[in-house]
C-alpha cells in the first residue's frame, strides 16, 4: 500500500506545467458539464405536449435534478429506471400519491383515461421522452402539469411504475427495446394482490435499498 501511494505521489509531481494547465481546463469543462445538469439543462429538447413550448426544467424542485437516473434520461431521453426492478415500490408510491386518484389504482382509468392499454391519446407517450413531457408539462383539462411539485427523479420513478402496469400488446410497447419485450410480462392485478402479506413488504422493503442507476 504505502509503495504504491508513494509512487502515485511521485508520478503526480513529474507532470510538466503544460500538463497541468490541460488538467486545469479539462476539470473546468468537467464542472461547467455537471454544474449544467444541476440546473436541469438538458441534451434532448422537451416539449410541452400541446403547445409545442420548450418545457423549463427549473421549474422543478431542487431536490432529485441530478441523479444518475435524471442524467441519463436528459441525455438520451430514455428511462433507465425501467432495467432497475428494485425501483418498482417508489415508482408505485409516488404514482399511488400525485396519479391513481384520476387515473386508477392500476392505471385502469378513472376521471382520467386508462395509462395501462395500447391506446393512447398522444402517441409520444409510448417513448420514454413524450410520457415524461406529458407528465412534467400537462396536457389538456384536468391533466395539469406536475413538473413543479414533483421531482424529475420521481417523475422517471412512476413512469416505469406506470409501464410495469402495462396490459397490452407487447408489440405496441415501443418504450421497450425488442430484448425488454421478449423478457416483458403483462401485469396481473389478481397476482399483485395476492402477495400483498408481511412476506412480501419485507421483500419489496429489501428491494428499495438496492435501487440504484450507476453512474455511466
Ligand atoms: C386531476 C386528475 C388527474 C391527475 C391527478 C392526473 N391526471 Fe393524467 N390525465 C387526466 C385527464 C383528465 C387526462 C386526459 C387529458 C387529455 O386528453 O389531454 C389525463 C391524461 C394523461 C396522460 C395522457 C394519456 C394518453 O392517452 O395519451 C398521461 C400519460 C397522464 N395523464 C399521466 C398522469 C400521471 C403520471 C399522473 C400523476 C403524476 C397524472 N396523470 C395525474 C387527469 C389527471
Amino acid at each position: 500500500m504505502k509503495t504504491n501511494k508513494e509512487t502515485n505521489l511521485s508520478g503526480k509531481s513529474k507532470v510538466g506545467i503544460k500538463q497541468t494547465k490541460s488538467l486545469v481546463f479539462a476539470t473546468a469543462i468537467a464542472a461547467s458539464i455537471v454544474l449544467g445538469v444541476g440546473a436541469a439543462t438538458s441534451e434532448i429538447v422537451l416539449r410541452h405536449t400541446i403547445t409545442g413550448e420548450v418545457l423549463d426544467l427549473s421549474h422543478s424542485p431542487e431536490e432529485g435534478r441530478d441523479t444518475p437516473a435524471v442524467k441519463k434520461f436528459l441525455e438520451t431521453g430514455l428511462n433507465p429506471y425501467l432495467e432497475v426492478k428494485a425501483c418498482l415500490p417508489k415508482g408505485e408510491e409516488a404514482f399511488l400519491v400525485a396519479c391513481s386518484g384520476c387515473h386508477g389504482h392500476y392505471a385502469e382509468g378513472k376521471v382520467g383515461v386508462g395509462l395501462n392499454d395500447s391506446y393512447w391519446t398522444y402517441p409520444k407517450n409510448k417513448t420514454d421522452k413524450g410520457l415524461f413531457e406529458t407528465i412534467y408539462g400537462g396536457a389538456q383539462g384536468m391533466m395539469g402539469p406536475h413538473g413543479s411539485h414533483l421531482e424529475i427523479d420521481e417523475i422517471l420513478l412512476l413512469m416505469a411504475w406506470i409501464r410495469h402496469l402495462y396490459t397490452g400488446d407487447v408489440s405496441e410497447a415501443d418504450w421497450l427495446t425488442a430484448d425488454q419485450k421478449k423478457a416483458f410480462t403483462p401485469f396481473d392485478p389478481k397476482a399483485s394482490e395476492h402477495s400483498g402479506n408481511k412476506g412480501a413488504e419485507e421483500k419489496a422493503k429489501a428491494e428499495t435499498s438496492a435501487c440504484t442507476v450507476s453512474p455511466s
